[in-house]
């Protein structure tokens, strides 16, 4: 796995996830409680930016039929939405956010 600067820390607030590439994936920023998460941005269930969409504490709201997640987890807590949602390691260092990634080089094909 490998990790890649993707914001600084004071860009992203409570409330007002980012949207950020980390090798070929979008991914969505959030800031709980102090804490920085990472999940995948698009919808499990018709791929909405779930960056676009509505934060209450750990839930997030999906723009487009309102489903919900816990970001902090990335499960799916309201219908429609069945599916997980893939959640990216984070590390804060020197005030930079870096987010952990499957690069894809590293893969054993045995
Ligand atoms: S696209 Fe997210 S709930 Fe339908």
């Amino acid at each position: 796995m490998e990790f890649a600067p993707v914001a600084k820390d004071d860009e992203l607030q409570e409330g007002h996830p980012l949207r950020r590439m980390v090798g070929a994936e979008a991914v969505a920023l959030f800031r709980v409680d102090g804490q920085v998460h990472c999940i995948s941005d698009t919808c499990t269930h018709a791929y909405a930016s779930l960056s676009e969409g509505k934060v209450e504490g750990r839930i997030l709201t999906c723009p487009l039929h309102g489903g919900q997640f816990d970001i902090t987890t990335g499960r799916p807590v309201h219908l429609p939405v069945v599916e997980a949602v893939a959640v990216h390691p984070v590390r804060v260092e020197n005030g930079q956010i870096l987010i952990g990634y499957e690069s894809g080089e590293d893969e054993d094909y045995d």
